[in-house]
């Protein structure tokens, strides 16, 4: 564990680029600090492999302070990762990968061998090996940034703004990536990010700093959304808090109707017949014989003749039925132009529809049940009941 001790930074010039902070960072995670430019995050991170030195209070890592650590050992134990990726544009993409292992003394062979095992785990096809850093694009140059960091499989990795640089496809990608990454390897990751999106999706617990180095909030992205600590965490996190919440609420709990889905080989005498069909629902799910989603008809359409595919409305995205958040089922319904959402099973098979109306009052349930849950409590342990399975479901799906 990373544990920072009431560190004030105070550069030279009398700049408190960090005030009086504490933080600790829990092994095996993702601890991402956010807030505005200047507020401190890079001289934070910077103190952390003492490429700056805290003018007070210590940091300590797994409980020794890292002054009492040689700093070249304490730096091999951590990976640094910038953005523009800073790689060394007379290196090829190998050599690159394999600077640190070669510094280790690791022979040719083995440190080239480990490089080419990386660019496959960053999701860097093997042909780029060869290659030089302004022969790849900026997402590709920050892949391999990432796998030059994890080349001697240090413990940390201290990533500042990595991704800031690309276009947003790019670096969602490049999130999803390090995510996934994280579930195989359980780094401890401290991310700086002026990015509160960014912030959300990735933290498992997030520290909002403020102008001047001074800690606003340090809680899980659920909790943050949850219970903003002052008016600079809601102005920060945006007007949106409440939609974004809805990332941490499940949807197993939805109620399905099943009675609306009709196969594309139902004949209209079927339709006509059709007893199960509730008032309510004004419109029938086609789905094909797999039982994956076609489109929405009226029932007095399909009741008149053979189903014509073509003239199905579209159902939009659907949604995973427990495998998404409600905020992707709220996406599917206001997107759906019959106003209902359809859920899949994890094959794509439809596995019944629900209205927005339904989903409205999931919302409030949900709400309710989190509001009351974290009341009574001084917080921290109402967003640790909100749970580290909650939030990785979160991150998976936010954005
Ligand atoms: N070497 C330096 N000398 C003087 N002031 C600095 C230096 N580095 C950063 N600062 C100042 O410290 C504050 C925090 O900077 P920084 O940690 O880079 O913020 P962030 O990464 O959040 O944008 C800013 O006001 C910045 O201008
Ligand atoms: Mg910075």
């Amino acid at each position: 564990m990373i544990r920072i001790d009431t560190v004030t930074k105070r550069y030279p010039d009398g700049t408190v680029a960090v005030d009086r902070l504490s933080l600790e960072i829990p092994d095996r995670s993702i601890t991402v600090l956010v807030g505005p430019s200047g507020c401190g995050k890079t001289t934070t991170l910077r103190m952390i492999n003492r490429m700056v030195e805290p003018s007070e209070g210590s940091i300590l890592l797994d409980g020794v302070d890292i002054r009492e650590q040689p700093v070249n050992s304490l730096r091999r134990s951590m990976g640094y990762v910038i953005q523009n990726a800073g790689l060394f544009q007379h290196r090829t993409i190998v050599d690159n990968i394999a600077t640190v292992p070669r510094l280790l003394g690791w022979s040719r062979s083995k440190s080239r061998a480990r490089a080419m095992e990386l660019m496959e785990r960053v999701g860097l096809d093997s042909a780029l090996a060869k290659r030089y850093p302004y022969q790849l694009s900026g997402g590709q140059q920050q892949r391999v940034g990432v796998a030059r960091a994890l080349a001697a499989d240090p413990p940390v990795l201290l990533m500042d703004e990595p991704f800031s640089a690309v276009d947003p496809v790019v670096r969602k990608g490049l999130q999803d990536e390090l995510l996934r990454i994280q579930d195989e390897l359980g780094k401890t990751i401290v991310f700086v990010t002026h990015d509160i999106d960014e912030a959300i999706k990735l933290g498992t617990t997030v520290a909002v700093l403020r102008t001047g180095g001074r800690l606003a909030q340090y809680a899980p992205p659920a909790e943050l959304l949850t219970a903003p600590a002052d008016a600079f965490v809601e102005d920060f996190l945006g007007t949106d808090r409440g939609i974004r919440r809805l990332s941490f609420f499940g949807t197993e709990g939805l109620e399905l109707k099943r009675a609306p889905i009709v196969t594309v080989d139902t004949t209209a005498e079927e339709v006509a017949a059709r007893t199960d069909v509730d008032d309510d629902v004004p419109y029938l799910l086609v789905t094909d014989r797999d039982g994956r989603p076609l489109g929405w008809s009226e029932p007095a359409a399909l009741a008149a003749g053979p189903v014509d595919v073509a003239r199905l409305l579209p159902h939009g995205r659907p949604f995973r039925h427990g495998g998404e958040s409600l905020r992707a089922a709220l996406d599917c319904a206001v997107l759906s132009p019959t106003g209902w959402a359809v859920a899949v099973d994890g094959t794509g098979r439809a596995v019944g529809v629900v209205s927005q109306q339904a989903i409205g009052e999931a919302i409030r349930t949900a709400h309710a049940e989190r509001t009351t849950g974290a009341a009574g409590d001084d917080g921290s342990t109402g967003g640790g009941a909100l749970g580290d399975a909650d939030a990785a479901t979160g991150a998976e799906v936010a954005g």
